[in-house]
This record gives C-alpha cells, structure tokens and sequence, in this order.
C-alpha cells in the first residue's frame, strides 16, 4: 500500500516538475502567429525548411509561458515547505533547469516539424509519435548533456521511486497530449484535433 501511494506520489512530482516542458506547446498555440521561425525559406529539397505552423511569436511565447509558470511553481512549493517539488536550492540552476525544459520543449516540436517536411508530411498533419514525443526529445536533447547530474537525481534513480514517476510521465504523455489538443481544437484555436 505504501509503495503504491509512494509510486503515485512520485508520478505527480514528475508531471509537476515538467509543467515547463508540457505547457510552451499548448501556449505556442495562443501566442502563435506571424513571422515563420524559417522566414519562409525552403531547402534543396523544395520544402519549407519548418513550415507556418513554427513562428517567432509561439517559439518565445511558448518558451517564456513555460519559464514564467515554472517560476511560480517554486514560489508554491516554497511556500508548502516542499522542496523536493522544486528544481534545485540554487536560484540559478533552478533558472537554467526551467530554460532547459522549456526552450528545449519547443525546440522539439521544431526538430519534429523539421523531421516532418524533410519526409514530405504537411504542416498540420499526423505524425503518429514524433507528434507526441518530439518535446520531450527536445528536451533530453538539451537536458542529457547540460544538466545531466539534474536530470539523473530527479528522474532516473530508484531512490524515493522518481524513476517509477517519470516512467509514468512517459506514458501519460500522449494522454495529455491528446486532451490539450481537443481543448485547444474546441476553443478554435487548433484545426484539427490532434
Ligand atoms: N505554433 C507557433 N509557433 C511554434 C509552435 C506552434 O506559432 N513554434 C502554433 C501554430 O499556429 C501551429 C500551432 O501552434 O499551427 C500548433 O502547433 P503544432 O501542432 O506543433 O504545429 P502544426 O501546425 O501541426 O505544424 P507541424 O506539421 O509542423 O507540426
Ligand atoms: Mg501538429
């Protein structure tokens, strides 16, 4: 009973801790608009290096609303005297952690967006998979390399079952993914539901 209280326990700490991963793309959607990440180019290959669905406006929107909400989830667990819900004691690795998750998110759905006209798939349309899992890439991408003493104490080791949590974050992914994009298709922001 208590490892499944601790074990759910450690599931929500992991999706906490990756709010400023989960959300830039959700915010990436209301703040897009605009100038083109790719200012309209194409490559050799004669397809838009990343599409229209990639702007200025969502990348530093979507980076920034990522940024700002992390922020005030340290507040809150400051606040609850909770600091294993927090980034790091340290203001300024707790600033880094936060860019990480958040830059790194948006730069993964660029990577996917990439990926995506390189094999010819429109923007907008289904890419089972890379749609669901190219932030998280992103971020690992980022994470793995720079901070990965971080990412190894807080989501890898067996100690206090965090790697039971973000085993479970992996899997509530694309459920969450799935739930933001109805809401965001049935605000009228978002063209298809997916
Ligand atoms: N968006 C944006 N800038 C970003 C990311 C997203 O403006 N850096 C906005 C765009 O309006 C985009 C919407 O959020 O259409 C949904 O994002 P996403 O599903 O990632 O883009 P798609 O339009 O599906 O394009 P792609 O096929 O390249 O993924
Ligand atoms: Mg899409």
């Amino acid at each position: 009973m208590d490892e499944i209280i601790e074990g759910i326990s450690a599931i929500l700490r992991a999706v906490w801790l990756m709010v400023p991963m989960l959300i830039p793309n959700s915010a990436a959607v209301l703040f897009g608009g605009g100038t083109p990440v790719d200012f309209g180019r194409k490559m050799k290959d004669g397809t838009r290096i990343l599409g229209d669905g990639k702007t200025w406006r969502g990348l530093i929107g979507g980076t920034l609303s990522g940024i700002t909400l992390g922020l005030i989830q340290v507040v809150i667990m400051k606040a609850l005297d909770a600091p294993e819900w927090t980034y790091s004691a340290c203001v300024t690795q707790t600033v880094i952690i936060l860019f990480l998750l958040s830059f790194g998110s948006m730069f993964g759905d660029m990577l996917g967006s990439f990926l995506k006209r390189r094999i010819k798939i429109a923007r907008g349309a289904k890419a089972p998979g890379l749609d669901q899992y190219d932030f998280l890439i992103g971020t690992l991408i980022l994470m793995v390399p720079l901070e990965w003493a971080w990412f190894y104490d807080n989501m890898l080791t067996t100690e206090n079952m965090y790697l039971v949590g973000f085993i479970g974050l992996i899997v509530l992914i694309p459920i969450m993914h799935r739930a933001m994009n109805i809401i965001g298709f049935k605000m009228g922001k978002k063209d298809v539901p997916w």
